[in-house]
């Protein structure tokens, strides 16, 4: 058969996504219930050593070409250091990162980045500490803002900072977007998707990139740039008379709703449990962990791997008429 991660679509995946928890430090209202997800039981979770063993599957036999941990919330793994030294053993120069809600990496950024960490993605959707709290429901921006700067002064750069978009939020997105460029962070705004564990999420309330754009245009002068590449979630904007490390600076839109990008996907994801989801919205599932504790080969484990790609459908399908959510919301799945 072919070596890399094919699906029936002719998309190869080279982007890896790896959960590690299904724990967190904030309940977003738009990603994890009030109450948290149920725990998974400790002998399901994926030691370190196993995730190593499939970063390096991916590496060596499938082309995965980038590596991401994210969870529910990476940091709340104790052994994440460990994890990442692992990994990077494994992964061959192949670039590590994290994606975070910053809590807590104030102590721990320059372990990571000494373990082989090359960059980081921290979520933050609002500077205004009241949003942030009701939004969160959780008090804690003060300790958001201070894992951001512990990870830019310990030179985790280029930083690039995840905003959901929210109705109660967007008045206030050119005061984040003046705080990232003041920071020296690339800002992405994210077009929310129906991933909460609620159902709350309606087409008629989803704020869109659209109206973003209306709302930053009336405060800085943008001028479309694109994508980094073809398979970037991001489309980018150049912000006219602001520099960040002495280029010019850009404001990123990921419109997965209304400019849906899935055509171009090249993402496969292991959940923190060891199973293989070809996509955040299909719900299938398969299984990985069961070979990796039988003993079996490198290539036996590639192979599954590979048929779990068959089922990725073609997209989220969420304009269509029959779309159903899927069951498992986003802190399960990781974004
Ligand atoms: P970079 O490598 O820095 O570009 O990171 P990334 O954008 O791949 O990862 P990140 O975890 O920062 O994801 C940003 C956002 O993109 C997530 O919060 C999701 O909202 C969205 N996203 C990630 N993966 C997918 C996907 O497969 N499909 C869709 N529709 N959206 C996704
Ligand atoms: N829609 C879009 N992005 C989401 N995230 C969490 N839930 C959603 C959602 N429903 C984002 C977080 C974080 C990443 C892990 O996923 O803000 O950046
Ligand atoms: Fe936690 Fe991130 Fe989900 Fe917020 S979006 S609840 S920080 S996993």
């Amino acid at each position: 058969g072919t070596p890399l991660l094919v699906d029936r679509f002719g998309r190869v995946a080279r982007d890896l996504r790896v959960s590690l928890t299904e724990k967190c430090s904030l309940r977003c209202v738009y990603c994890m219930p009030e109450e948290g997800l149920p725990a998974i039981p400790r002998d399901r979770l994926l030691t370190a050593a196993e995730v190593a063993r499939l970063v390096g599957i991916g590496v060596r036999e499938l082309g995965v070409r980038d590596i991401r941990f994210t969870g529910g919330e990476p940091l709340l793994r104790a052994d994440l250091a460990e994890i990442i030294e692992r990994s990077a053993r494994e992964a061959d120069g192949v670039p590590l990162s994290l994606t975070t809600n910053g809590i807590g990496l104030d102590k721990r950024v320059r372990a990571l980045r000494d373990a082989g960490l090359t960059r980081i993605n921290i979520s933050l959707d609002t500077i205004d500490r009241e949003h942030f709290a009701r939004l969160t429901r959780r008090d804690r921006l003060p300790a958001v803002l201070a894992g951001i700067r512990a990870a830019h002064e310990a030179g985790l750069t280029p930083l690039k900072i995840n905003a959901v978009l929210l109705r109660d939020t967007l008045a206030g997105a050119g005061d984040l977007l003046a705080w990232a460029l003041s920071t020296g962070s690339r800002l992405r705004f994210i077009e929310q998707m129906p991933l909460d564990a609620d159902g709350a999420w309606t087409r008629e309330d989803l704020v869109s990139a659209a109206e973003l754009l209306d709302v930053l245009g009336r405060r800085f002068e943008l001028s479309p740039v694109g994508r980094h590449e073809a398979s970037a979630p991001a489309e980018e904007w150049a912000v006219r008379g602001y520099e960040v490390d002495g280029a010019p600076a850009t404001v990123g839109i990921i419109a997965s709703v209304t400019r849906p990008f899935c055509a171009d996907c090249d993402r496969t994801r292991v959940t923190a449990e060891g199973a293989v989801r070809s996509c955040l919205f299909g719900d299938e599932e398969t299984d990985l962990r069961a070979l990796l504790r039988d003993g079996a080969d490198d290539e036996a484990i590639a192979d599954r791997w590979r048929s779990a790609m068959w089922v990725k459908q073609a997209g989220h399908g969420m304009d269509r008429a029959d779309f159903v959510r899927p069951v498992t919301s986003m802190g399960a799945i990781g974004g």
